[in-house]
Order: structure tokens, then sequence, then C-alpha cells
């Protein structure tokens, strides 16, 4: 979607203390470990805005503070790319404020209707330009995070766990790094499965379905890496 620095602006005047007033509403409330998301209208502009604020003291201030700080950094890397919210801005650490996608999750959409062979082009290319930008988002799995704009297009948010090249650059780490690329893109054969099943290659199904010792071994460092990097704090 095209980033209007002019939109960007408009949420200046929004703040922690004054965000439950000025919200238009809970689209998700809160849990224990999840955050608040609001919705957002400051002159004509829309948001939601992703809230650690209101967690309890010890997961908002380690958890949530990190990972605003991680998503923030994915969100600065992926900027002005088609497909991706703009971040608007972060308050005090605990809170993102985006850009709102008119849209639906793609969670349960296939018990509804199916999306077109177009959609899942675009998504592949859309995931294919994150990749070129060192980015790997891995948690595509879950459903919830790719939504099918009103415009018929893919968007992908909750960057909260994804991983750059940059930090995985020392073997073998580059090699786990690889596996969450892959993951990325197993993710988009899972939702084709459920969508389009009949579009699925047979390559594409026995790469899916493949378990090997190696990839065992992998998935394991995989596993490993993301504990490490999701729960050192
Ligand atoms: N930029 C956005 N535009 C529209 N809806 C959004 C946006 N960001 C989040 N949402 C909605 O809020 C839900 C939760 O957001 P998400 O970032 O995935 O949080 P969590 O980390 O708790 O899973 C999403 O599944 C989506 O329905
Ligand atoms: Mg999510």
């Amino acid at each position: 979607m095209t980033i209007g620095t002019d939109e960007k602006f408009r949420f200046n005047g929004l703040t922690l203390a004054n965000l439950p007033r000025k919200s238009r509403g809970i689209l998700r409330g809160g849990g224990s470990t999840r955050p608040v998301i609001w919705r957002v209208e400051e002159k004509g502009a829309r948001a939601v805005v992703k809230d650690f604020s209101r967690n309890r003291p010890f997961f908002r201030h380690v958890i949530g503070r990190f990972l605003v700080w991680r998503e923030k950094r994915a969100y600065q890397r992926l900027k002005g790319l088609r497909g991706v919210p703009a971040l608007y801005k972060v308050m005090d650490g605990l809170a993102l404020v985006l850009e709102e996608i008119p849209s639906e999750s793609l969670e349960n959409l296939e018990k509804q209707r199916r999306l077109p062979e177009l959609f899942f082009r675009e998504l592949e290319m859309l995931v294919g330009r994150i990749h070129e930008r060192g980015m790997a988002h891995c948690d595509l799995k879950r459903a919830p995070n790719t939504l099918c704009g009103h415009d018929g297009r893919p968007y992908i948010i909750d960057w909260g766990a994804s991983i750059s090249q940059k930090e995985m650059k020392m073997p073998p780490l580059n090699l786990v790094y690889r596996r969450f690329v892959r993951d990325d893109e197993m993710a988009i054969i899972k939702l084709k499965l459920r969508h389009r099943p009949e579009s699925v290659s047979r390559a594409d199904r026995a790469r899916y379905q493949y378990r090997g010792r190696g990839e065992r071994f992998i998935r394991a460092l995989r596993d490993w890496a993301r504990d490490l990097l999701q729960k050192t704090v």
C-alpha cells in the first residue's frame, strides 16, 4: 500500500494515555501474552494500534518491549513494500501504530470462499520480495497473519517473530535462516492447499510433506534458534 507520509503525521497527537478515548473500538482484546489491537482514526486516516502497554508489568516491559522493538525493526526494513502495512510510529516502546488494511484475515476464510489463483501468485511475489530484502517472517503458517485486502491483494502483518538474514550470517545460523525462508514458502503451499489444492504441483506437495533426517536436524536447530531469539531478553 502506498505510504502517505501525510497519514503518518495525523497520528502525532495520539498517546498511550489518550488512546482509549480516541479509539474507534477494540479490534481484538488482549490476553496475558497478547497485545490489545485498537482501531483509531485521526483526521480521516485509519490505523490499528498493537498495544502491549496494558499487559502485566513483567510481560509488558520484558517481552512486550522486545517484541515491539523487533517488529519495528522489521517494518523499517520492509518500508515501502506493497503488501506490508506502513508503520506510522511507536509509542513509548510499547505500542505500534500501523496503517489499517481494510481486509479480512485468512483464518478459516476457506470455509466461506476460495481465494483465486492470482491472490497466491501475488503472495508468492510478495514473500519473494520480502526475502530479497533479507527478512524471513517465520510465522506465516498462522493464517491470521495474512490478510486479504478489500482490493483482493495479499498483505502480511505480525512481524514480531521475524528474523533478518544479517543476524543469521554465521554458520550454522545461515542454514537456519535458509530454513526460515523455506518455512515461509511452505506456509504459502499450506494456504494454497486449503484454497486451491488442485493448483499445488506434485513437486510442491512432495516438498511440503518431506521430512528426512537432515530435515529433522535442521528443524530442531531452527526451533532452538527461534526460542533463543524470542525468549532471551
Ligand atoms: N495493519 C492491520 N490492518 C488490519 N488488521 C490488522 C492489522 N494488524 C493487525 N490486524 C488484525 O489484528 C489481528 C492481530 O494482529 P497481530 O499483529 O497478528 O497480533 P498477534 O501478534 O497478537 O497475533 C490480526 O490477525 C488482524 O486481524
Ligand atoms: Mg498474529
